[in-house]
């Protein structure tokens, strides 16, 4: 029997495909249909301490290769989530969920991590560095002595399960750089990519979302070769105990098998989450079966991380 079940933190999946940060999770409308679907499981849009209302709209646009976006972090808050997800753990005890966070601050992500901690929340954190839509805050992620700090100050305390969802990066020395500081802390997880931050389309002679003069973060098709290279760089860098979600450009079964060959554990979908809806998670995990029917591949373990070099 072919299956696409996973750990993450040791906790288990029956399915490694899951939402990506962002889609499909602002309300628990919208978690209760994820967690309905055939999706693994689901992380909840990033959360701040308090409700923001984000940037003004348009402030999402599909487009044909993908979609780009600056929503500037609207959320309801850490309680809602928080409050949704405690309640969960006790209707749906054999099954694990993911809070994503990050303050506005350092002093905020420190309020947020030690209140999570303080509570009974047993599910996964995902410290969000890699937001690039916020006018005049920086992509934590780039600046490696900010992030460094902040583990460094994180570790000191929490002691939940825990992995930073990142920016893509694009110079094999940052990719070193960055491994190097992951390596001396006992993440669980990676999650790569975040959007490609600060592009910008354009239809006909006008921008296509409103903040930020039009520029926004790319995901979608444009973005699976960027995802594909910061999973497998981290992969090949990172100690076996930190595991690689990876995220960016999939549309299809094979996307995601490509993300798993690069040495993915979990693989998240956004872009087409957002433009076809929670039925997505069905057909993308029939194309991947059907992929490891094909080869010969029975669980995730035999082919992940597994990509051929020509020698
Ligand atoms: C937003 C976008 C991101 O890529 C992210 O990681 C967090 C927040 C946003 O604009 O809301």
């Amino acid at each position: 029997m072919t299956t696409t079940k996973t750990k993450i933190a040791g906790f288990d999946f029956d399915n490694c495909l899951m939402n990506a940060a962002g889609v499909a999770c602002m309300t628990v409308e919208e978690l209760e249909e994820v967690k309905n679907s055939a999706a693994g499981t689901f992380v909840t849009k990033t959360a701040t301490l308090d409700f923001r209302q984000g940037n003004p709209e348009p402030r999402y646009q599909d487009v044909p290769l993908g979609s780009i976006n600056s929503m500037g972090l609207p959320n309801n808050g850490l309680d809602y989530y928080l409050d949704y997800l405690l309640e969960l753990q006790e209707s749906e005890p054999n099954r694990t969920f993911f809070l994503s966070l990050v303050g506005m601050s350092p002093e905020e992500t420190h309020t947020i991590l030690q209140k999570v901690q303080a509570s009974d929340f047993k599910g996964i954190t995902e410290l969000n560095l890699s937001c690039p839509n916020v006018p005049g805050k920086p992509q934590i992620a780039y600046d490696f002595e900010t992030t460094e700090k902040i583990l460094s100050e994180v570790f000191a305390y929490f002691t939940n399960p825990l992995g930073i969802k990142l920016p893509p990066y694009f110079d094999i020395v940052h990719f070193d750089q960055a491994a190097a500081i992951f390596n001396k802390y006992p993440l669980k997880f990676v999650n790569c990519v975040n959007s490609i931050g600060n592009g910008l389309y354009i239809k006909d002679e006008s921008v296509v979302i409103r903040p930020k003069n039009g520029f926004g973060g790319i995901g979608g098709q444009y973005i699976k070769p960027t995802a594909l290279a910061n999973v497998h760089a981290f992969y090949q860098r990172l100690k076996p105990e930190i595991q690689i979600i990876g995220t960016g450009g999939v549309l299809t079964g094979r996307d995601a098998f490509e993300h798993i060959l690069c040495g993915a554990s979990m693989v998240q979908v956004g872009t087409t989450l957002h433009k076809e809806g929670v039925v997505a998670f069905e057909r993308i995990t029939a194309e991947l079966k059907a992929i490891m029917e094909e080869k010969g591949y029975e669980s995730l373990e035999d082919f992940r991380g597994k990509l051929k070099y020509i020698d």
